[in-house]
């Protein structure tokens, strides 16, 4: 029999729509065999993994690496480097850098800065262009989508002309004109809730249904129970809608951010624990298609500037690193089956933004011919999540603290393991551009 790469072996996997115990083999970078039970080819290394759970690495559809531009907050080796850690082996970059990537130009040379310094594969988001032919342009190099389109600020006049390209616009939705109704020029925390209404949220879901009905719209990170029922009744019409949930909108709520203020503070807002409960029932159900992290990091000197007045301080929080954990607690707990985890957070963004590798085998799945992009869990292990042995370069959490069941011990980005038990054992530059191929 021929000698492979690397085997990993007495695993429990997930084959067939069970979990048994197996391994997997690699060659070239590629996952060569799936087996239940100890028979495997031959390989130069053999791992044991001690019944831990091997799975595909996650995909992480929407992340703010901040690069180039910003990065003072983050860049792509150091987010890069807290996605290997956290089990993401491919992440999707927004374009709101400095400059916005909107031309194929900017976006040619994210590629490139990405290139030299990312530990694991990464796809681009684009942000809208000026014209169409250059949306085109953008489209045929392998956008990921266009996308985070913020309506707020940048209107939606942009969306429609864009619509008929056939290519995926994600957005955020919260819309503006609720969102100018509820203006304030006060600044505790309760006048942000205020300011930041859930109807700015729901208006803007119900404006951006119709548009589904041709053309596919990602909703990112949705937040309230009202908005998980208008896209089930948007699916059950056949529109072309997805949505994404974070780890934040699921487990925490606004109690957090009046204790946590400008630390806990991200747009759209953290909303009530029974918003939080419909979230988990729609991810569960299907309606909610993904987890993705809004990883969005800003420095502690930023964030404390929303001390004294909470409109002061940039919204977002770090996540790339904590969602496997975080969402791992919940199956363990019983409340969310583990092959839902992996369809919300491996398999289906890596269909929703047509990620594949170069033979056209999805990302995200055990396949036989499929890179092999791997994290291995150790399922039982309770630990608790701290910001300061965080790898990216926010050393902060809104998730300060809590216990979590399930630890990533090890990440493989085709086959080539890029994190082992706390460390980044990958090479800097080694991420590949992964351009959206249907
Ligand atoms: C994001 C950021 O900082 O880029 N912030 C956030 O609060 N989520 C932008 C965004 O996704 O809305």
């Amino acid at each position: 029999m021929e000698t492979v790469d690397l085997r990993l072996e007495n695993a429990k996997i997930p084959y067939r729509g069970s979990l048994v115990s197996g391994g997997v083999a690699i060659a070239d970078g590629k996952l060569v065999a799936i087996r239940k039970g100890p028979l495997l080819p031959n390989a130069d290394v053999k791992i044991d993994l001690r019944g831990m759970l091997l799975l595909p690495g996650v995909i992480d559809a929407h992340v703010h690496f901040r690069d180039p531009g910003l990065t003072w907050k983050e860049d792509f080796a150091s987010g890069s480097m807290a996605a290997a850690a956290g089990g993401v082996t491919t992440v999707c970059d927004m374009p709101n850098c400095i400059p916005r990537t909107n031309s194929l130009k900017r976006f040619t040379e994210k590629v490139e800065i990405a290139g030299k310094k990312s530990y694991v594969d990464f796809a681009l988001h684009a942000a809208l262009p000026k014209t169409k032919e250059e949306g085109i342009k953008l489209m045929k190099t392998g956008a990921a989508s266009f996308g985070e389109v913020f309506t707020y600020s940048e209107g939606d006049a942009a969306i429609r002309n864009f619509l008929d390209l056939g290519l995926t616009i994600s957005v955020h939705a919260e819309d503006p004109r609720v969102l100018e109704r509820f203006k304030s020029n006060g600044n505790g925390i309760e006048e942000f809730i205020r300011s930041r209404p859930r109807e700015a949220e729901i208006s803007e879901i119900s404006r951006l249904l119709p548009l589904a009905e041709n053309a596919h719209i990602h909703i990112c990170h949705v937040t309230t129970s009202e908005s998980v029922d208008l896209i089930r009744r948007g699916k059950k019409q056949k529109n072309k809608v997805t949505c994404e949930v974070t780890p934040h909108h699921l487990l925490l709520s606004l109690t957090h951010l009046r204790r946590l203020g400008p630390y806990a503070h991200v747009l759209p807002p953290l909303r009530s624990p029974a918003d939080g409960s419909d979230l988990l029932r729609a991810l569960r159900d299907g309606t909610i298609d993904i987890v993705s992290s809004d990883h969005a990091p800003h420095t502690a000197e930023e964030k404390e500037k929303g001390q004294a007045n909470l409109f002061e301080a940039p919204p977002g929080v770090v996540g790339v690193e904590t969602s496997l954990p975080l969402m791992l607690t919940l199956v363990r707990k019983g409340k969310l089956s583990l092959f839902r985890l992996i369809e919300a957070m491996c398999t289906s963004p890596a269909k929703i933004f047509g990620l594949r590798n170069e033979s056209g085998v999805p990302k995200g799945t055990l396949e036989i011919g499929g890179d092999a992009d791997l994290v291995v869990v150790d399922q039982k292990k309770k630990w608790k999540l701290k910001g300061k042995e965080l790898h990216g370069k926010t050393k902060f959490t809104p998730f300060e603290g809590r216990e979590v069941i399930g630890m990533p011990t090890m990440t493989f980005v085709r086959g080539k393991k890029v994190f082992e038990e706390g460390e980044i054992v990958g090479k800097r530059g080694y991420g590949k551009f992964i351009p959206r191929s249907s």
